[in-house]
């Protein structure tokens, strides 16, 4: 089987890069990260991306001043320097240029940490709290010029407890992420569909994984 070589854009920590990178240390996975890169030097999820084994590299947007577009043409040729395929955003907090997302269609997944459509931009999990949901949850969708607006793939959700904060809720959710992401990129890597819902509890929590409805 020829995995599909992935890079990875984060902008922070990293934890759901950690749970791609994870995914591919079993030799089924049909994804094999080669590039993570981020767009914010200090980015804590460069060294760990290092301590997998993955190169790591980060071009700063901010030299580039407003030219957003000489910032993802850096980052696109590193990016086919090192032979990725196909681009996961993990955390990756920049919004792209119609050129960069035109450049790598098709082949660009975004996670974000709402039940899309609702949702879209920042602050999901306030939003969320405040519309008093009774569940919240996370998608991963295909990246297209709209913010937050590409094909879903997958989407999970986990109920609202009473008494959640941003911070618990965000901190919860961050767990149906790690489960739903690896999931829906090997879908996308292998060219089919997130076919089967699912349940797992993960620390008390009930996540339902499920095919966009
Ligand atoms: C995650 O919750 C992810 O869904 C969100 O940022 C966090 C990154 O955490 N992404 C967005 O809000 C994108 N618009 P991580 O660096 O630990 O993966």
């Amino acid at each position: 089987m020829s995995r599909k070589q992935l890079g990875i854009l984060i902008s922070g920590r990293g934890s759901n890069m950690e749970a791609l990178l994870k995914a591919a240390q079993d030799t089924g996975c049909p994804y094999e990260p080669v590039l993570v890169m981020s767009n914010k030097p200090d980015a804590g999820g460069l060294d760990r991306a290092r301590g997998f084994g993955v190169a790591a590299k980060a071009i700063d947007h901010r030299t580039f001043g407003k030219d957003r577009e000489a910032f993802e043409r850096a980052v696109d040729a590193e990016l086919k320097l090192a032979g990725v395929e196909l681009v996961a955003l993990a955390g990756f907090m920049r919004v792209l240029t119609p050129w960069f997302v035109n450049e790598w269609a098709g082949r660009l997944v975004n996670i974000h940490p709402s039940l899309l459509p609702k949702y879209p931009g920042v602050d999901t999990h306030k939003r969320c709290l405040e519309a008093g949901d009774v569940a919240h949850g996370c998608t991963v969708h295909q990246v297209t010029a709209g913010v937050d607006e590409g094909p879903a793939i997958g989407q999970a959700e986990i109920d609202v407890r009473p008494g959640d904060t941003e911070e618990t809720l965000a901190a919860r959710l961050l767990k149906a992420e790690h489960l739903l992401y690896p999931r829906c990129l090997a879908a996308v890597a292998r060219g089919d569909g997130v076919r089967v819902s699912d349940e797992v509890v993960v620390d008390g929590d009930t996540i339902r994984i499920f095919a966009p409805r």
